[in-house]
């Protein structure tokens, strides 16, 4: 009777914190997610000495006061599994629970990498048959968000339906990724799920769906301006999609990093700010230029991708290699951002009845720190080589 009593309370508080955990799994990710990545300057030689590092330069360069949170560990860093299936870090990480209470204790939170398949993009350690142990391991670190990369579980969506692009690989696929969100969530620990299959089978339509919080839309950035403009650009149509709990990840920055000029930096974090993408840092944090520090901390800048209405921003009006993006910000306010992408200057000129303001709209230049007007509804400038001006329209 006794037992039976236990049993049915233990029962009824399962019941009760179900609905819980899954508020507040979906309450997370309010806002794009900020901090910073190891993956686009350390790659596989991460270590644990780089991640206290960084953790540190976010507090002591303001960057955390800024809204940078996330200290996310890439690929690499795993070890072997022991004799009963745990994963343990390899000898670059000797405790990952230490690293996360010295992550805590800044005020900053700790992700790792992981992912479906056996092995991960860099053959390491995969996820595949341990999900809910890991997802507990994980827990029991201090963890606080997940980026999960298909890779070699693409091989046994090729192995077990003949084709990995065919409706039953694309089943298995969002099968998986069910699978580490349903042990992420019965942890009871909240840990952002980060999707990155590179936006195959338009996962922006299904991310939610399987839990993501965040899914990458595209391949790989790298540092070159090319490159980042081609990830950019192509985001025009995906605006919909997005909303707080739920972005697209047009993958970390690169801001910093070397292979751009300040102008192309400044048109990354642009546009990255109109697409309210999560701006994970992928720099080293503790060798950084003041122009490096200033495009990353630009406070009006952020509070573009942080806006609370959680709207991302699409191409309004495109001619040649001169574009205009908006996005929807509260209070009845806009960001508009006003590109170059051609390889020399560009005259490119705004009229304000086209992001739907009236010829009295106010205008900041968020770069520049400054009051703009128009002149009949219309403002113009000259943009130089990949260059952009940002700006923040109310009526
Ligand atoms: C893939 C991902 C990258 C990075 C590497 C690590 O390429 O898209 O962001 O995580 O794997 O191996």
């Amino acid at each position: 009777m006794l037992r039976n009593r236990v049993v049915s309370l233990g029962f009824s508080l399962a019941l009760l914190m179900a609905p819980v955990v899954l508020a507040q799994s979906s309450q997370l990710a309010a806002t794009p997610p900020m901090g910073w990545n190891s993956w686009n300057h350390f790659a596989g030689k991460v270590t644990d000495a780089d991640v206290r590092a960084a953790a540190d330069a976010l507090v002591s360069s303001g960057m955390r006061d800024a809204g940078y949170i996330y200290v996310n560990i890439d690929d690499t860093w795993q070890g072997r599994r022991d004799a009963n299936g745990v994963i343990h870090p390899n000898s670059k990480f000797p405790d990952m629970k230490a690293l996360a209470d010295y992550v805590h204790s800044k005020g900053l939170k700790l992700g790792i990498y992981s992912g479906p398949g056996p092995k991960t993009c860099a053959g390491y350690e995969g996820s595949y048959g341990h999900e809910e142990q890991d997802a507990k391991t994980y827990a029991e670190w201090g963890i606080d968000y997940l980026k999960y990369d298909l890779c070699s579980f693409t091989r046994l969506m090729k192995q077990q339906t003949g084709d990995e692009h065919s409706e039953k690989a694309f089943e298995m696929q969002k099968a998986a990724y069910e699978k580490m969100h349903k042990a992420l969530v019965a942890t009871g620990r909240p840990i952002v799920f980060s999707l990155c299959q590179y936006g195959w089978n338009d996962v922006w339509k299904w991310g939610t769906e399987v839990g993501g919080n965040l899914w990458r839309t595209t391949g790989d950035i790298n540092d070159h301006y090319s490159r980042m403009e081609e990830i950019g650009f192509s985001q025009a149509g995906l605006s919909k999609y997005a909303a707080p709990g739920h972005w697209n990840d047009p993958d970390m920055l690169e801001v910093g990093n070397g292979g751009m000029t300040d102008d192309e930096y400044r048109q990354h974090m642009s546009l990255w700010v109109i697409l309210a993408a999560p701006l994970l840092a992928g720099n080293d944090l503790s060798k950084m230029s003041p122009e490096t520090l200033a495009i990353l901390t630009n406070k009006d800048v952020i509070a573009v991708d942080q806006d609370k209405l959680g709207k991302q921003g699409d191409r309004v009006w495109a001619e040649g290699p001169t574009e205009i993006w908006a996005k929807p910000l509260s209070g009845g306010a806009k960001a508009v951002a006003l590109f170059n992408r051609a390889p020399d200057p560009k005259p490119i000129t705004l009229k304000l009845s086209e992001v739907g303001f009236g010829s009295n709209a106010k205008m900041r230049d968020l770069w520049a720190g400054k009051d703009v007007t128009a002149t009949n509804g219309s403002y113009t400038v000259l943009l130089p080589k990949h260059g952009v001006v940002l700006l923040r329209v109310s009526q």
